[in-house]
């Protein structure tokens, strides 16, 4: 289980990859949000210096730990930030992250994704930062006959969301290149859990644990089961979930990974797909509660099937995900009882 800070230390001892040896100074993009919190406390953990830019639109101030400054800007602004000299890095997490909302406000989606990266990097080119980590994203791929899904794959987006982090996978491909940027995107696949104290708090929630944690515990009614004529062996949906403390490891790993003039780019899962039931069941399993549940339509923009490979991660950064599927349940419905319980 992941919930104290005190387990850094745990945490500590693991294999480091290539995690950074020289305490950095970076700027954590998105730093109040979910898994940009996360990270922010291992980095800290590890010894480097962070600042925090959001603009608070879908994270919380209270998530940022005490000891960082938090600005509280858009990244359009992170000019005025990077401009104070010094920083040896960005890690860029603040973006519209949502499939369905992507497809019903397509604009939203390429202009705080793609121009607001764009913007960005522009701060980055300026102020001379040498290292960039992105947020990228599983929803890149689309749909693949071939599975698991290695980062060589044909990208084929199957909606605005994913098509905006693609656009700024490239943009970084042409960005390292030309000025020299060292730059790493993880494409996470589908991330749940909590850990050192944060976990997911979305104002709207739409993402399947989180929901259906929500159900078992009465706070909301029953879980939509969104399609059961998928081409699956159960009908729902597959995905490959990732403990949020094992894909804060990468980032680190990613800092000290990134080169002058490479974009390496990453797929981030554990390699192992579960059905939508196969995660209520989990549930179950692990609260001892039922998930009440119906079903409903397929959601626009949904994927059968996303499965990742991570060797290129278990090669380029010495990572390996720690955490099965039961710990992020047990990790996330811990945080949110803890939340329920404020
Ligand atoms: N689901 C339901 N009911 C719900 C919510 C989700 O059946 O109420 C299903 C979805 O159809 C999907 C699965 O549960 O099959 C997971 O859905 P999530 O909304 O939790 O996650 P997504 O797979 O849609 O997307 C997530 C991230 C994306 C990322 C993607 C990569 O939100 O940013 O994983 O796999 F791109």
């Amino acid at each position: 289980m992941i919930s104290e800070i005190a387990e850094y230390d745990d945490v500590l001892a693991e294999p480091a990859g290539e995690a950074p040896s020289a305490p950095m100074r970076v700027l954590v993009a998105g730093g109040a949000g979910y898994i940009g919190s996360v990270v922010t406390r291992l980095l800290l953990a590890e010894g480097h210096r962070v600042t925090v830019l959001d603009d608070l639109s879908t994270g919380h101030a209270d998530a940022v730990p005490d000891g960082v400054e938090l600005v509280q800007s858009d990244i359009a602004d992170a000019g005025t930030v990077l401009g104070r000299g010094g920083f040896d890095g960005v890690l860029h997490f603040a973006a519209k992250s949502l499939v369905g909302e992507s497809v019903s406000n397509p604009a939203k989606y390429w202009r705080t994704n793609v121009c607001g990266t764009r913007a960005l990097l522009d701060a980055v080119a300026e102020h001379h930062v040498p290292r960039f980590v992105f947020s990228s994203t599983a929803a890149v791929y689309g749909e693949q006959d071939a599975i698991p899904i290695t980062e060589d794959a044909p990208t084929r987006p199957t909606n605005p969301y994913g098509a905006s982090k693609l656009s700024v996978d490239m943009m970084l491909t042409g960005e390292c290149a030309a000025t020299g940027l060292g730059a790493v995107s993880l494409r996470y696949f589908n991330v749940a859990g909590a850990a050192w104290g944060a976990g997911e708090r979305h104002g709207t929630e739409t993402h399947l644990i989180p929901l259906a944690l929500d159900a078992a515990a009465g706070r909301r009614g029953p879980l939509t089961i969104f399609g059961e004529d998928w081409p699956t062996p159960d009908g729902t949906p597959i995905r490959d979930y990732i403990h949020v403390a094992d894909l804060a490891r990468a980032h680190v790993s990613a800092l000290g990974a990134a080169r002058p003039g490479r974009h390496l780019i990453c797929n981030l899962g554990s390699g192992q797909g579960f059905s939508v039931r196969q995660v209520l069941d989990t549930i179950t399993d692990v609260t001892g509660r039922d998930v009440p549940q119906q079903v409903g339509p397929r959601r626009a923009g949904d994927p059968a099937r996303l499965i990742a490979s991570h060797d290129r991660a278990r090669a380029e950064l010495g990572w390996q995900p720690q955490h099965d599927l039961a710990d992020m349940v047990r990790d996330a419905w811990d945080f949110a009882r803890g939340l329920a319980n404020r």
